[in-house]
């Protein structure tokens, strides 16, 4: 191999996009980048500051999807930067020694946690939190069985794929790990039912179901699991990956109902949006059960997990959560975004429902009916839309309106609204009046789909045909 041969990073950088395209094309994922340019989201970006993105043209573009729940501080945060910066001459990687950094994250997560959420393990993603949370759980009980529920999102590994509610992800998989068994969200009937046995290890659960759709539970669901899990011996993971440091309008999810669970999972923002980290964090006495003595100590464990440069912009980013009150910011803007859009939605039969706490929103779309557009398809439109509507709105925002949002990953139908939790209120309006627009012009859905989307929409049909 010839170093000539290897690209660099300038070259890179450089690329347009039709270079882009063929080499991720080749290289990472030839039908996501179909999937991208058809519906032409592959613009390139090559600037990002706050809530905003900017394209090689300079077009300026508002994020809404907000990095999945990872941009709660925006994109680049200054002070996240600085800090990655200040730590760039210690070593980021040295195993057979304890890092100060890492040791201070976890007194400081265990000090933003509640109850006595103490004992941290770090890896590097959502779905590695989860692992780690599935595997102590197993560990500390001598339980084999966990519970989880339909619609959830737990990640895409196989432990975090097991427990993780839609078939479309699982179907391919399977055996997955033995002994995983859902029931609906926000049903303590069923739950009670599950656990009755006293063999159940865990039961893990999103506070408020992110990808599901945004499903956000009864009040006192949150309550009810934790007294049925007191009462069989099974064990409380709550999943706060999306829904932690500050997204819901507290810092965590679990804090609306004063619940404190027996271990916590959490990653996205806790980076900063800029470095990689997953953690859970465990009660002590549960952590001990399971690695306690030097003979355990090292049952868990992960090469990246703790690194300098994770932990540095872990410290300032959860700093700077607190500091900036993004809990009380997400409360307030996202009390404002509600109130508007549910007006909205008593204006607009198409959409069906909003729904949300803090700044993760989810609008949901009704099923368009059944049109000319179905009939000149004979039927393609109807099946494809049940899948895509939300698509097709993120569509239009995007195209016309430069919003950037996506649906969630369980249910195409709904369009998640979860902007960096600093967002301005003129940005909020700036959506509201772009949602607003889009709802006038399609009374029908043969409007939207005859606008920007449709060649889109016709070229998925082909590819999907
Ligand atoms: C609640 C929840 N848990 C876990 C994950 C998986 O995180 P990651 O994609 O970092 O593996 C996600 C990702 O969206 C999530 O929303």
């Amino acid at each position: 191999m010839l170093k000539q041969e290897l690209i660099g990073l300038e070259e890179a950088l450089r690329w347009e996009r039709k270079e882009i395209r063929d080499y991720y094309s080749r290289y990472i994922n030839p039908g996501f980048t179909t999937l991208l340019s058809l519906l032409d989201f592959d613009r390139r970006f090559v600037r990002a500051e706050g809530t905003s993105v900017w394209d090689s043209e300079g077009r300026q573009y508002l994020d809404f999807l907000g990095g999945y729940g990872a941009l709660n501080l925006g994109h680049n945060p200054p002070k996240v930067l600085a800090a990655l910066e200040r730590v760039a001459q210690r070593p980021n990687l040295l195993q057979a020694s304890l890092n100060p950094l890492a040791a201070a994250l976890a007194h400081n997560l265990a000090k933003v946690t509640p109850g006595d959420l103490e004992k941290v393990f770090f890896g590097n993603s959502g779905t590695e939190a989860v692992e780690g949370a599935l595997k102590l759980a197993r560990a500390a009980t001598g339980r084999v069985k966990i519970v989880y529920c339909e619609n959830s999102f737990h990640g895409k590994t196989f432990g975090s794929l097991s427990v993780t509610g839609r078939q479309k992800y699982q179907k391919p998989f399977v055996p997955l790990l033995p002994g995983c068994e859902a029931i609906p969200f926000n049903d303590l009937d069923a739950l009670e039912a599950k656990l009755a046995p006293r063999d159940v290890a865990a039961f893990i659960v999103e506070p408020i179901q992110g990808e599901g759709g945004v499903n956000v539970p009864d009040d006192g669901y949150l309550r009810g699991a934790r007294e049925i899990c007191d009462k069989y011996g099974t064990l409380l993971i709550f999943d706060e990956v999306q829904t932690g440091f500050g997204r819901t309008g507290y810092l965590f999810a679990c804090e609306h109902e004063n619940v404190v669970p027996d271990i916590m999972c959490l990653a996205k923002s806790l980076g900063g949006g800029i470095v990689p980290i997953g953690a859970y964090i465990a009660r002590p006495s549960v952590w001990k059960k399971a690695y306690g003595g030097t003979e355990r100590c090292l049952l868990h464990t992960s090469t990246f997990g703790g690194n300098t440069l994770a932990m540095a912009a872990g410290l300032t980013a959860l700093a700077e959560t607190v500091e900036q009150d993004l809990s009380r910011q997400a409360a307030e803007k996202g009390r404002y975004l509600l109130e508007k859009l549910k007006e909205m939605q008593g204006k607009y039969k198409l959409l069906k429902e909003v729904r949300g706490r803090g700044l993760l929103i989810g609008l949901e779309f009704e099923q368009p009916v059944k049109g000319i557009l179905d009939r000149l398809t004979g039927g393609k439109i109807n099946e494809l839309t049940k899948e895509y509507f939300g698509g097709l709105v993120a569509g239009e925002l995007m195209h016309k309106y430069h919003i950037i949002t996506a649906y969630t990953l369980n249910n195409p139908n709904v369009i998640r609204l979860e902007p960096p939790l600093i967002v301005k209120y003129e940005e909020l309006d700036k959506v509201i009046n772009a949602l607003e627009q889009i709802l006038k012009a399609s009374h029908s859905f043969l409007g939207m789909a005859l606008s920007g989307t449709r060649t889109a929409l016709g070229s998925i049909l082909r590819l999907r045909a």
